[in-house]
């Protein structure tokens, strides 16, 4: 297994530009299912659950050509129906296939996601939806099974809390439903935002784009003629960038990007005391004598996204003063606070809220990872120690973000992936 070690203190310099949204791209690869038509997409982000998902499209009789840089998706000859478990455990957005299968064939299984480490993650919402529309669920040996003979019916649907891929799953499935659908308490994410652009473009009427109430008027069965895609920039990976040049006391720039999408998060580094220059696709941030401790709630989009918590935690080590961050999203999203402890920082949890004491000196050391987003803190906390820190298990960062290491090396950083 590969680990990546980085030796701290190293100034950043230059400019760091971001990847396609990982988050953005999965809904797009699904939505292909609801295609007739070959559907080219660039600025993918060559990450794992990126090449996952290409993979179970493969599986389900679709298939993928690469060509400069851009992948074309073609799932009109799309047979298959089961989104196995093999597949699932190792990227929980296949869920993201039940709206698009079931809406197309009538019927499909797909293997339950199961909890991850930020919590258990139900998919109780996306399931009373489908059954809200016609369609009869039944779980079966860790699958669920969807029936809907008849094809999908609009209906409204009000979410009892806000569900990013829960209403992507709709949104898909509603495209093809029989007449409208109604969507009340609708995920505003930019990445629910781009693919309910893109189905607009392939004739699909929708109202209420980037608000929390949509109304879909589905195509009756009818598969869709979908426009070339270009994936939208990750914010989550510009967010990190910002925070590892923040640590690093350094001055860079991250581009192309789309800075309205992390108004939240630029807020909060302003506020830390960190100076942004912010144009129109890129983002200068410069250093801080003294960073200001801070508070912080996730929410929601667009208030503070739960992905860019555990980065903030890190940063926050460093303050000038005690941080509070308060996580409201998931029950479980603390795995890193464990691993930035064995490396000098002062925190202490109670229930779903973290007090960070600052004021630490970070110390390199062995840590391991444990989630997506946790490893990237692990990174950032790394870059800003004393010493060697030696990152375990980067399985997970693997997942979201493409060739982390060379781009952090590109900017001046002591990092290198070496083999256990
Ligand atoms: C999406 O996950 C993102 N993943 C996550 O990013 C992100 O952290 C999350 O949204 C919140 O912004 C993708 O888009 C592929 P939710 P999702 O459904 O859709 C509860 C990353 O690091 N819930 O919005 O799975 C759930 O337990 C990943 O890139 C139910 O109770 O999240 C959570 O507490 C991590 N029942 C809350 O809602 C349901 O049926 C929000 O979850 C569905 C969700």
């Amino acid at each position: 297994m590969d680990y990546l070690q980085i030796n701290g203190g190293a100034k950043l310099h230059g400019n760091v530009a971001v990847s396609g949204s990982k988050n953005a791209a999965l809904p797009i690869l699904a939505a292909t299912i609801l295609a007739k038509n070959s559907v080219r997409i660039a600025n993918l982000p060559r990450v794992a659950d990126v090449r996952t998902f290409l993979k179970l499209i493969e599986l389900l009789g679709g298939s993928c050509a690469h060509c400069e840089g851009e992948v074309v998706v073609s799932a009109d000859r799309l047979c298959g129906t089961t989104a196995t478990y093999e597949i699932v455990k190792t990227m929980r957005a296949s869920i993201l296939t039940l709206g698009p299968l079931l809406a197309r064939f009538g019927e499909c299984r797909v293997s339950l996601p199961g909890g991850c480490a930020i919590g258990a993650r139900p998919v109780d919402l996306h399931l009373k939806a489908m059954e809200k529309m016609g369609a009869m669920i039944e779980i079966a040996e860790g699958y669920i099974h969807a029936k809907a003979p008849k094809g999908l019916n609009g209906t409204t649907i009000v979410f009892d809390k806000s569900t990013v891929t829960g209403s992507e799953n709709v949104i898909m499935a509603a495209a093809l439903a029989r007449g409208k659908t109604r969507i009340v308490h609708c995920a505003k994410e930019p990445e629910v935002v781009q693919l309910c652009e893109i189905l607009t473009q392939s004739g699909v009427e929708i109202e209420g784009i980037g608000t929390s109430e949509l109304e879909i008027d589905g195509s009756g069965g009818e598969l869709l003629e979908l426009p070339p895609i270009s994936v939208i920039p990750d914010r989550i990976e510009a967010g990190t960038y910002l925070c590892a040049i923040a640590m690093t006391k350094s001055r860079a720039t991250v581009s192309n990007m789309e800075p309205k999408h992390i108004v939240a998060v630029t807020d909060k580094l302003t506020e830390m005391g960190f100076d942004l220059q912010i144009q129109s696709d890129s983002i200068t941030i410069s250093p801080t004598e003294r960073i200001n401790p801070i508070e912080i709630v996730t929410s929601e989009y667009p208030g503070f996204p739960t992905d860019m918590q555990a980065q903030f935690m890190a940063l926050a080590a460093c303050a000038e003063g005690g941080s509070i961050i308060e996580e409201r999203l998931f029950e479980n999203r603390f795995m890193h606070v464990g691993e930035l402890v064995r490396m000098g920082a002062k925190i202490a949890l109670k229930g779903n809220t973290a007090s960070i004491t600052g004021m630490a000196f970070l110390n390199g050391a062995d840590v391991m990872a444990t989630d997506l987003r946790a490893s990237s803190a692990l990174v950032i906390a790394g870059l800003g120690a004393k010493g060697q820190t030696r990152i375990h298990r980067i399985y997970h960062l693997d997942r979201g973000y493409e060739r982390l290491e060379e781009k952090l090396g590109g900017i001046g950083a002591d990092i290198a992936r070496l083999k256990e």
